[in-house]
């Protein structure tokens, strides 16, 4: 027995399918896409009215599971992932202790299978313990399972390092994700730097404390014609940069997150804690500058960053806050807002950013595309439906949203993995 969706009004990145498909799933796997397929004894989802997308994919996500279960575990993330419409997520190494061995890369993947909701890729760390001084030994952890390395919540300050890494990334073709953020320029500032970091009296961090690092990023991978993905693009400036550099031919690939598209440094100025993140909010013009250059292709993928912390964590000063906001129930919604009904993009490309590119960026090669023969990883959704924020409604362990009371459009209806539905609203 098998899962058939009836109905389903197709979007792929290249094109929403005119006319509606059946899809049977079997065995983890789509098996037949064709306008009728008899339902037999398969169990049976109706998606008329609904568009069924490639099960989403989310490769920048905090599960802080081992050492901080009280923000969040494997199991309360997965949860999150699935009601959010994501099929895939790659949580980050800077758990405690740091993901820098196998045998912490190969209990994340058992603790996921055990969860069983979606897919659970582990990153390994580029630094041993992320102290930015020897680097992991990268082939034993791709071997447990990592397709990705980053250190993730810092940059790797040591260019040589970083240097040797690439080069061990090129070898053994996996993918390294660069935080790019000079601590010595952020200098404990907790907010964007600028006017109204000045006006509220918070301490500024610089926009050159990124731009800094994905020059010097995208010039290590010019000269050794290696990937690099850097992570979580603010400004304005970044974009530019990267712009120029694609134009150049350099291999570097880029993504933002929706909260650095849908709010502004302005946001700070309510002292809400959960508007405290790494990088901060930047101006009207980088916000407009991200937009376009998600349009324009510049950004290649749309991450959420998903940082759980508690109450207790956030209920302090904003100078003392961790950084950090969840994003995985809000990615989708923020986007379909923010960027799909205004026009910037549409569906297709949005599939784009949130399944197609970032499963070819990390080498998924059996996702991202709704096609016969390719995992059954799919979200069904209503793109037009509006709901509402509520602290009550996520399910994350932890709660840290700067978007409760907000109205988002596209709400998830199905979330199916591996076949097997994991989420229905
Ligand atoms: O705001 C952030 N929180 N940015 C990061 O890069 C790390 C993350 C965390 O782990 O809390
Ligand atoms: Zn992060």
């Amino acid at each position: 027995m098998g899962l058939l969706i009836k109905n389903a009004t197709i979007v792929n990145a290249d094109k929403i399918g005119e006319k509606p498909q059946d899809i049977l799933c079997q065995d983890g796997k789509i098996i037949k896409i064709s306008p009728s397929i008899n339902a037999g004894s398969h169990e049976v989802v109706d998606a008329k009215g609904k568009k069924v997308l490639p099960g989403l994919i989310d490769i920048h996500v905090h599960l802080r599971q081992p050492g901080h279960e009280d923000k969040e575990t494997i199991e309360t993330g997965s949860m999150a992932a699935v009601k959010g419409g994501f099929t895939t997520i790659m949580c980050m190494p800077n758990t405690h202790p740091v993901i820098d061995n196998p045998m912490s890369v190969e209990y994340i993947i058992r603790e996921a299978k055990r969860v069983g909701l979606c897919n659970v890729y582990p990153m390994g760390a580029i630094t041993k313990a992320q102290k930015d001084e020897e680097l992991t030994d990268m082939a034993e952890l791709k071997s447990a399972g990592c397709m990705a390395f980053s250190d993730d919540g810092k940059a790797v300050l040591n260019s040589r390092l970083f240097r040797l890494a690439m080069e061990y990334a090129k070898m053994l073709d996996v993918l390294i994700i660069e935080h790019c953020q000079d601590p010595l320029l952020t200098a404990g500032g907790v907010m964007n730097e600028g006017a109204v970091s000045t006006r509220i009296g918070l301490k500024g961090d610089p926009g050159i404390a990124e731009t800094v690092t994905v020059a010097r990023d995208i010039e290590i991978a010019h000269y050794l014609n290696s990937k690099v993905h850097l992570a979580h693009m603010s400004l304005k400036r970044s974009c530019e940069l990267i712009r120029f550099a694609k134009s150049q031919g350099v291999k570097v690939t880029a993504e933002a997150c929706p909260h650095h598209f849908a709010l502004t440094d302005e946001a700070c100025a309510s002292f809400d804690t959960s508007t405290k993140v790494n990088p901060p909010l930047r101006g009207q013009e980088d916000v407009e500058a991200i937009k376009k250059a998600i349009a324009d292709g510049t950004i290649d993928c749309i991450v959420s960053d998903h940082a759980p912390h508690t109450k207790e964590d956030k209920e302090v000063g904003f100078d003392d806050a961790p950084f950090g906001l969840i994003g995985l129930e809000t990615s989708l919604g923020l986007t379909i807002k923010e960027l799909v009904k205004p026009g910037i993009i549409d569906l297709t490309k949005m599939v784009d950013k949130m399944s197609t590119a970032p499963a070819r960026i990390v080498g998924l090669k059996s996702k991202g595309i709704i096609k016969e023969g390719f995992d059954a990883d799919l979200t069904i959704i209503d793109e037009n439906k509006e709901w509402t924020v509520s602290q009550a409604g996520f399910v994350s362990r932890s709660k840290n949203s700067p978007f409760i009371g907000w109205k988002l459009r596209g709400q998830v209806e199905y979330t199916i993995c591996g076949g097997k539905v994991v989420y229905k609203v």
